[in-house]
């Protein structure tokens, strides 16, 4: 677990629900193949070959299918966001004095999102405190993949939140230097832009608060905040980037988690079959014959998003999974729900808490009875990627999981009203883990090493 930061701070829930129809944002983009989620997807198929969604053998779509970007916005996702500074082999000294030397890449960006996240563009957070530059973005990459910032340069960000385990890792509990481990599985850290506080138990404030809690934690990266200031201060190409991004003589802790923070906020996960099936529901009733006199425009956008649709299609057993997801069913919207799919919420479904001294999650911050053994909503986008699952990592498969909704939890004194006995069928079941599936969508292309030397 992370350092802990005690302090309480009221909670900004996530009120936007999935739009059906943004009119006039729909177009096919012609930029194909720039996704770097090969890996990922793999493990995507394989899993949902196991479950029967057919819709696992179409091509991944790209983060920019399904939306057009406004003039003068930039798309997060786009790969020169992500993708390192331009050069093959080791970065060198020279290239990144180029990079820095450009205006071009320190103006604050004006940002659009993914088709899917697109619906939450008013909802997302910290842009203010610590607008987004690709120049920033760029060096908050270098420092999440850096395992110099750990005590004994074996563990970065991406150790426990690793691009290619869904940006999770697939160890029930993180595992920190010298093989410590925790007692919290690691969360995904992609589609943070839509989330005010941190952590399972939302005890961090921001992701720049956050980002400097493993890096001094004694079981994660075991550093002192000192330590890994001076680390960087002596890798030569850090501190002229420092100095471009933040003025002179700037490394300090909290411009290392500034640029952190950055970089995660630029990981935002792209379209899904689930999102082209949504718009595209948004057109259901409507008389095509006519939309097509009356509205050409519009009528055109139907076109592409039916061919994006079709080109990623939902199997019937996850658009199934979906009516349940979505219905009284199933009632997983009660919690999952907004452009992220997460409320930004803490509940208490039971998980651990038959244990002897259950992890009491949310009321270690706020100290409020009710708050016991309530953990804050997880996003469901792509989580087919990122097993096992929950706070404490018990849930092997999405499968296990679905089993703890039917049987409607654990009992405890403080079981989240919402969560109630289901009686899924086996297909019932089938099908929502076949929904969970068909919201894997595409990654922005990320690049790992091209470290400072
Ligand atoms: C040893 C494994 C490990 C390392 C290293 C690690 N994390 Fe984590 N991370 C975790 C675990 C476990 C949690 C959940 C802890 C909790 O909630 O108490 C977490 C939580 C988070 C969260 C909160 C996500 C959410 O949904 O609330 C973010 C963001 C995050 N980590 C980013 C980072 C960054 C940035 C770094 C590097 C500076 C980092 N992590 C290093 C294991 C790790
Ligand atoms: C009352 C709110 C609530 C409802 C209703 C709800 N969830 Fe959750 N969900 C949560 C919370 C909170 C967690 C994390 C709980 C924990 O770790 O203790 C979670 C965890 C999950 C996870 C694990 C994600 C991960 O990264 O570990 C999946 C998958 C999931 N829910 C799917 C569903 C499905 C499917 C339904 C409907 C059958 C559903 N949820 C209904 C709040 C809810």
């Amino acid at each position: 677990m992370h350092a802990r930061f005690h302090m309480v701070h009221a909670v900004t829930p996530l009120v936007c629900a999935i739009l059906l129809v943004a009119a006039g944002c729909t177009q096919t983009a012609d930029k194909k193949g720039t996704t770097g989620k090969a890996g990922a997807s793999k493990t995507a198929k394989a899993e949902a070959g196991a479950n029967g969604a057919e819709a696992a053998d179409a091509e991944p779509a790209s983060y920019t299918d399904g939306i057009t970007v406004p003039e003068g916005k930039v798309l997060l996702g786009s790969p020169e966001l992500t993708a390192g500074i331009p050069g093959d082999g080791d970065l060198t000294v020279e290239q990144i004095k180029a990079w820095v030397d450009d205006p071009k890449n320190h103006e604050t960006l004006d940002i659009a999102l993914p088709l899917g996240l697109d619906a939450g563009l008013q909802a997302v957070k910290g842009l203010d405190a610590n607008p987004l530059t690709r120049a920033k973005i760029e060096l908050g990459r270098q420092l999440y993949f850096d395992t110099r910032l750990s005590s004994d340069g074996t563990i970065s960000c991406a150790s426990c939140h690793d691009p290619e385990q869904g940006y999770a890792a697939h160890t029930q509990f993180g595992v920190g230097v010298r093989d410590q481990m925790g007692g919290r599985n690691s969360p995904v850290s992609y589609n943070r832009i839509q989330s005010a506080l941190q952590f399972w138990d939302g005890r961090a404030a921001s992701l720049e608060e956050q980002a400097k809690g493993p890096i001094a934690n004694p079981i994660e990266m075991a550093n002192t905040h000192e330590q890994a200031v001076a680390t960087v201060k002596g890798i030569e190409g850090y501190p002229m980037q420092f100095d471009k991004v933040f003025g002179d003589d700037s490394v300090n802790i909290d411009n290392i988690a500034k640029a952190i923070a950055s970089f995660e906020r630029a990981i935002v996960t792209g379209p899904s079959p689930f999102d082209f099936n949504e718009k595209l529901r948004g057109f259901a009733g409507q008389d095509l014959e006519e939309l097509k006199k009356d509205d050409p425009d519009l009528y055109k956008e139907y076109e592409a998003l039916k061919a994006l649709a079709d080109a990623h299609p939902m199997s019937e057993s996850a658009k199934r999974g979906r009516e349940i997801f979505f219905t009284d069913k199933g009632s997983c919207t009660a919690c999952h729900v907004g452009p992220n799919l997460a409320d930004e919420l803490y509940h208490n479904l039971g998980v651990g808490m038959d244990a002897t001294e259950p992890d009491l999650g949310r009321y270690n911050e706020t100290k409020q009875e009710k708050d016991k053994g309530a953990f804050k909503t997880p996003t469901v986008r792509n989580v087919a990627l990122s097993a096992p699952y929950m706070h404490n990592g018990a849930h092997k498969t999405l499968e296990e999981v679905v089993e703890w909704y039917d049987k409607g939890g654990h009992p405890n004194p403080t079981l989240d009203a919402k969560i109630k006995k289901l009686n899924l069928t086996a297909q019932d079941k089938q099908d929502l883990v076949a929904f969970m599936h068909a919201t894997t969508g595409a990654f922005p292309k990320v690049e790992r090493g091209r470290l400072p030397k």
